[in-house]
């Protein structure tokens, strides 16, 4: 099949490369670029485990031909840290309020509480869990992602948390 010219930027990177016209995004970042953060959940585009940050969105990588994201800005996981390996303030959130188990979700509830904090930098419980919606989470039960995406917000303001992780 004949191969397609893409170029976009992926955590702050230019990124040239043949592509297939029917890769997926989700694909292409995870085997061609060797970023495997954003997960493969399931074939029905309802687990959001893929969710990356595409131009301002959050976008289900499976849902995107690499091609549609020809000129893009993405970031996925690996780009959250710091150039020093700092953590993201929802990273470490996820961290200090228990917010994973398996961790499978993990970067997708990531990269989508990143754009909703972009949108709203101060949620109220109700829209952290109705932003958090389209992500899918087998293990916590919610309560502590929701903690964590609070953890989050505050640090990110400034203000102190009031209530620990259960
Ligand atoms: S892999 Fe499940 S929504 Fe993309
Ligand atoms: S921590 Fe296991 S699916 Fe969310």
């Amino acid at each position: 099949m004949a191969k397609s010219q893409v170029s976009m930027t992926v955590n702050g990177k230019a990124v040239e490369a043949l592509v297939e016209p029917r890769m997926l995004l989700i694909h292409f970042l995870r085997e061609q670029l060797s970023l495997t953060g954003a997960h493969v959940g399931c074939d029905t585009s309802h687990c959001g485990a893929c969710t990356v940050d595409l131009d301002g969105k959050s976008v289900k990588s499976c849902t995107v031909f690499a091609v549609q994201a020809n000129g893009s800005e993405i970031r996925t996981i690996e780009g959250m840290a710091g150039a020093d390996g700092t953590l993201h303030a929802l990273q470490e959130g996820f961290r200090e309020m228990h917010g994973l188990q398996c961790g499978f979700c993990t970067p997708g509830m990531i990269l989508r509480a990143y754009r909703l904090l972009q949108e709203n930098a101060s949620p109220s419980e109700e829209e952290i869990r109705i932003g958090i919606s389209g992500n899918l989470c087998r293990c916590t039960g919610y309560q502590n992602i929701v903690k964590a995406i609070q953890f989050a917000a505050a640090k990110l303001n400034g203000v102190p948390l009031q209530e620990a992780a259960e």
